[in-house]
């Protein structure tokens, strides 16, 4: 189905159904893109079954590891072997042990503090893609990976904050969190995050209800205006969606 917002919302069973679902779109934009493929990944509890799945015999054999680029969506500002590091993560789970060390770019946190950090990732994305300005026909991203926290923040774009309204830099130091784990955050901004052809939210859990809710409700939250020039699609497991019509 497509909510008001011509957002693609696709009902799926269970976590695990979800991630599946979210491994098979994965690897259609990289097969459909026969070069250098950019995919960004996200924090949060929400994607690590699909990073799980993504390592398994079926699934990694089916990724061209050479020709795939890991970007991260945000980054909390902690060591890279924190367990809070968003990348570390990924890296832990899937990327180490497959994709070549050249293809990960993880947000540094080795760094004066969240603006330079946001300022060195914004020139290694300005690199990879080959120029300064984002072009709507030429997307940076072919899928950008996205959760939504309790308060409707997405990626470190929370509600009010003034990164949320960012409609130049790409990148941005963020130096107080809105929600736990409190510690300073370094995000992509709505124009980086949505040059992609396809922006695709995991959304399970019962917990994730009230905020799916005010999100159906249009609500102008940050994962509200998080939209991709190219398809943006919500993956919702039956426990997220509840009592939401069909
Ligand atoms: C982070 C994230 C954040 C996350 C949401 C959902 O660094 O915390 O990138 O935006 O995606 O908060 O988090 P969960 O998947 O844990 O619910």
């Amino acid at each position: 189905m497509a909510d008001d917002n011509q957002r693609k919302v696709i009902r799926v069973a269970d976590p695990a159904a979800l991630a599946a679902a979210a491994a098979e779109r994965l690897l259609a934009r990289i097969g459909a893109n026969r070069g250098r493929a950019a995919i960004c990944l996200t924090g949060g509890s929400s994607p690590k079954q699909l990073y799980r799945l993504l390592a398994t015999d079926s699934y990694r054999s089916r990724i061209p590891w050479d020709r795939v680029h890991w970007f991260i969506g945000d980054e909390r500002f902690v060591a890279p072997n924190d367990p809070l590091n968003n990348m570390g993560v990924a890296r832990d789970i899937f990327l180490d042990s497959h994709a070549p060390a050249a293809n990960i770019h993880p947000i540094p946190t080795d760094t004066a503090g969240p603006e330079e950090s946001a300022h060195r990732y914004e020139h290694e994305l300005q690199a990879f893609y080959g120029a300064r300005e984002l072009e709507p026909a030429r997307p940076l991203f072919d899928v950008v990976l996205m959760g939504v926290g309790p308060d409707g923040h997405t990626a470190s774009l929370f509600p009010d904050y003034p990164a949320v309204e960012e409609t130049t830099r790409w990148v941005v130091g963020v130096p107080k969190a809105h929600v736990e784990p409190f510690v300073p955050r370094v995000t992509l901004t709505l124009p980086a995050l949505g040059s992609c052809r396809e922006m695709l939210f995991e959304v399970a859990g019962s917990e994730k209800r009230t905020i799916l809710t005010r999100l159906f409700a249009d609500e102008n939250l940050p994962a509200k205006r998080a939209r991709s020039t190219g398809e943006t699609v919500l993956l919702v497991d039956r426990a997220a969606l509840g009592g939401e019509p069909s």
